[in-house]
């Protein structure tokens, strides 16, 4: 069930730039003009610029940083990403309750956001330290009507589409590593885990997990990872707005989703072979029996890891793990 609190943003957060009177909001949340009152003095508290006129009423100037599902949704363009936005302050991971929401029906485009995971998970069953309000912990819902042996596409999507939204900011330039890893000055920033339900030719979901290190000083990260794993901050040498780098991922997101729907994989693998580390140079690969060296020559059309072998031939890998020297 909704709180007034937030049945009173969503009614405000309608009216836009008009004022709505305390009269009419009162009649609409069936409490006092007081109660009104009370709950516009707690939404400046935090952090909310309210306007308030004699006799026009009330409307929202200006929406606080700190992340909820209102402040994702003002002002975020979208056709179907983010119409459901599920927030919450600290949770295991947000794939759990992403896999619960999709259970139980949620729409494609939903999104669950943190703004702390305790039990973060990442690839090969490993850790994802997401510590409270220093990044994006991120899953997405999506119901893609394809077969599932394509779902890797839309990770690699993923990955382009935060490699684009970092590289619009000034002295930021990112690289990915095979097959997700977002790279900054050969440090991992971002991470991708993809999770899948689905029948032997049909999706029923999938969960797009993005974890982006934003702004972590090097001593929030823990001693295990601070040789490999950075933040924006730490390379930029300021504080980013998580809110505002969650709407520029979420419209990139749905642009380039859109495109690969319409014009298939394509424009998507050159993308990510633009931002690839390490393409035509060579490469340690690791393969659930096998590790051999060999030139990375890119990703094939569908979207494998393509390789050169020792013969010299080309080799197409699904799954693999890369190294470089
Ligand atoms: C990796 O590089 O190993 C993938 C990391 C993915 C982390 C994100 S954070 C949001 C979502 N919830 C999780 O528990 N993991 C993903």
């Amino acid at each position: 069930m909704e709180s007034t609190r937030d049945r009173l943003i969503n009614l405000l957060a309608e009216n836009e730039d008009k004022f709505i009177s305390g009269q009419a909001l009162s009649e609409s949340l069936n409490i006092s003009r007081n109660a009104v009152w009370k709950h516009m003095k707690d939404l400046g508290k935090d952090g909310y610029e309210i306007e308030a006129k004699p006799r026009k009423g009330y409307r929202i100037k200006e929406y606080p940083d700190k992340l909820s599902s209102n402040t994702i949704k003002w002002g975020l363009e979208s056709k179907w990403i983010a119409k459901t936005v599920i927030h919450k302050h600290s949770v295991e991971s947000t794939q759990t309750i992403a896999h619960r929401a999709a259970r139980e029906n949620a729409p494609h485009g939903t999104i669950v956001v943190a703004d702390e995971q305790t039990n973060g998970r990442g690839r090969m069953s490993r850790t994802w330290h997401s510590s409270k309000e220093k990044g994006i912990w991120l899953s997405i819902i999506l119901r893609p009507e394809m077969p599932p042996n394509h779902a890797s596409q839309l990770t690699l999507l993923t990955a382009t589409v935060l490699a684009d939204v970092l590289n619009s900011f000034e002295g930021v330039e990112p690289l990915i590593k095979w097959p997700n890893d977002i790279l900054l000055n050969q440090k991992k920033t971002a991470g991708i885990l993809t999770e899948m339900q689905a029948e032997q030719d049909r999706i029923q979901y999938i969960l797009i997990g993005i974890g982006l290190n934003i702004n972590h000083s090097i001593e929030d990260l823990s001693e295990d990872i601070q040789m490999k794993a950075t933040s924006l901050k730490i390379e930029t040498g300021k504080e980013w707005s998580i809110k505002t780098i969650i709407q520029r991922l979420l419209t990139a997101f749905e642009t380039s989703y859109d495109l690969y729907m319409k014009n298939g994989f394509h424009p998507i693998k050159e993308k990510w072979e633009h931002f690839g580390f390490k393409i035509g140079e060579n490469i340690k690969i690791q393969t659930f029996s096998d590790q051999w060296e060999g030139k990375f020559l890119g990703i094939s059309d569908e979207g494998a890891l393509l390789t050169e072998s020792i013969e010299g031939k080309p080799v197409k890998l699904y799954s693999a793990e890369i190294d470089w020297f």
